[in-house]
């Protein structure tokens, strides 16, 4: 994955230094990388934001939200360390003559121009104008945008549209979190460096696959974004669209960027639209009562701050998805989302074919099939459920189910597992694409989730009530059922 790779020092500017994204995320992955020497020495942090303010105040900043977000106690000289390469400077981004101070800092001889937009995408457009005119990009700078990058394919068309351009789809770095998920990273290595997997990695051993991504959070006071946004636009277009890209795309040439976004964009092509005519079949769409959760009363999406109690967007959402290619004819792909879910769980749950015949009727009516189970979170790991012989000198063979556990915590014990933000903006800074989207790619993605939203204004489909707390609404379990199959709980 080192195609490009640079270790030459970043001015890494953050736009929307103070925001919640930045303050939550950003700098304390930044923290993280500070600690374990990943940062390149001579790297300097730039944050950009509309307050009055200086590289005091910002340093001060900084360090209540690391006691806030870091879940740890602050390493004072990792701190000192990591708050010398801190300025801090004010700009309005919707005025285009205050980007001119960004020239009193910005060394683009000697570091590269790392542009991060940790801003509502609306600011995207501004912020590419603004560094355009004040003359200080050069062709290796780069930006890096996280999503939402667009609505639906017209806005997010509309969005990249605006920042090629300023920027090449070269310098163009698109955040999705989930992309530097150590568990997503190593789909790769367990599908192509592991013979078992690679052949039987079809229609042919596989009966059908689950990608479950359940969060035990709400709305978490963003109740006005994420009413206009939904669980399907918010985590299945992106989130839930990469890991099944990951599990069902070919092998790529190399690891390389281009190869890699290449087969990815041929997944996404090959999904089965979905269409007003099978959407009440194919999809559910649920939505949170109040309930209880680990022992807690949590209010219903409806009662959340700030809610408007009219709205039907949806907090979950389940699919049986097709993909149409040689590989995967036959082979059903159920995805669900949801929030405040029972507990916070990202797995993908491969299931094999059952045999043909079965010799081990004293053990099990029905042989149970093989399962291959790559936990994303938490507890990252990989298992395989398998059946084994009891042991014993009885008359007849007993069999019963047991597992191959691969817990990367136990196994790598001495690595860090890093989360996927410090994997992600280390690899912008590096000047690594592989990890990120390519507009293509986002599109695609938009183009077949704009299907389904359409189908859904045509049915004029409310959403399902579940109470947190629960997997979701019972016609998710139904969805599944029809084809005589069930989520793994
Ligand atoms: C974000 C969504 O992209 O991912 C949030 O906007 C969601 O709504 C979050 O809670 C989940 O991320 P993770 O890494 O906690 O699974």
């Amino acid at each position: 994955m080192n195609e490009e790779t640079t270790f030459k020092p970043c001015d890494l500017v953050i736009f929307g230094a103070l925001g919640d994204l930045s303050r939550r995320k950003l700098l304390i992955s930044l923290y993280r990388l500070e600690k374990a020497n990943l940062i390149e020495p001579e790297t300097r942090v730039i944050g950009i934001d509309r307050f009055e303010g200086d590289a005091a105040g910002f340093i001060e900043t900084v360090h209540k939200s690391l006691q806030e977000f870091l879940n740890e106690p602050v390493d004072e000289l990792v701190w000192l360390q990591y708050s010398a390469r801190f300025s801090y400077l004010k700009i309005d981004l919707t005025r285009l003559d205050e980007y001119q101070v960004l020239n009193t800092v910005i060394d683009g001889k000697s570091r590269v121009m790392v542009n991060y937009f940790a801003v509502a995408p609306f600011l995207f457009t501004n912020i590419c104008q603004g560094l355009a005119q004040c003359g200080v990009l050069n062709e290796e700078s780069r930006m890096v945008m996280e999503k939402p990058i667009g609505h639906d394919l017209k806005s997010s068309i509309a969005i990249n549209d605006a920042v090629a351009e300023v920027f090449s789809e070269k310098q163009s770095y698109r955040i999705d979190h989930y992309l530097g998920k150590e568990t997503v990273l190593n789909l790769l290595a367990l599908r192509f460096a592991n013979s078992i997997f690679t052949t039987n990695w079809n229609h042919n051993t596989i009966d059908h696959i689950q990608i479950t991504v359940a969060e035990e959070v709400g709305i978490e006071g963003r109740w006005e974004y994420f009413d206009k946004t939904g669980q399907l636009r918010d985590m299945l277009q992106n989130h839930l669209l990469q890991i099944l890209t990951f599990v069902a795309m070919e092998p790529p040439v190399n690891l390389q960027a281009q190869s890699i976004h290449n087969e990815k964009i041929k997944v996404l092509a090959a999904l089965r639209p979905i269409t007003k005519e099978n959407v009440e079949l194919k999809t559910v769409r649920g939505l949170y009562t109040a309930g209880e959760i680990k022992g807690k009363q949590v209010p219903g999406y409806l009662e959340e701050e700030g809610a408007n109690t009219e709205s039907t967007t949806e907090s979950f959402v389940a699919l049986k998805v097709a993909i149409d290619n040689w590989r995967w004819a036959g082979v059903p792909f159920y995805l669900r989302t949801g929030k405040r879910m029972t507990y916070k769980r990202t797995e993908i749950v491969v299931n094999f074919k059952q045999l043909p015949h079965n010799i081990f009727k004293e053990s099990f009516t029905d042989l149970p099939s093989n399962k291959l189970i790559i936990h994303l979170q938490p507890n990252e790991g990989v298992e395989i459920q398998i059946l084994n012989k009891i042991p014993g000198i009885d008359e007849n063979i007993k069999l019963q189910k047991t597992k191959l556990d691969l817990s990367f915590f136990d196994t790598f014990k001495n690595s860090k597992i890093f989360g996927g933000y410090e994997k992600l903006v280390l690899e912008a800074m590096r000047g690594n694409p592989t990890l990120f989207l390519s507009r293509e790619e986002i599109e695609q993605a938009w183009t077949w989730v704009d299907s389904i939203q359409d189908a859904w204004a045509h049915i004029d489909a409310a959403p399902k009530p579940y109470p947190a707390g629960t997997w979701g609404p019972d016609d998710a379990d139904d969805l599944i059922a029809r084809d005589q199959r069930a989520w793994e709980e």
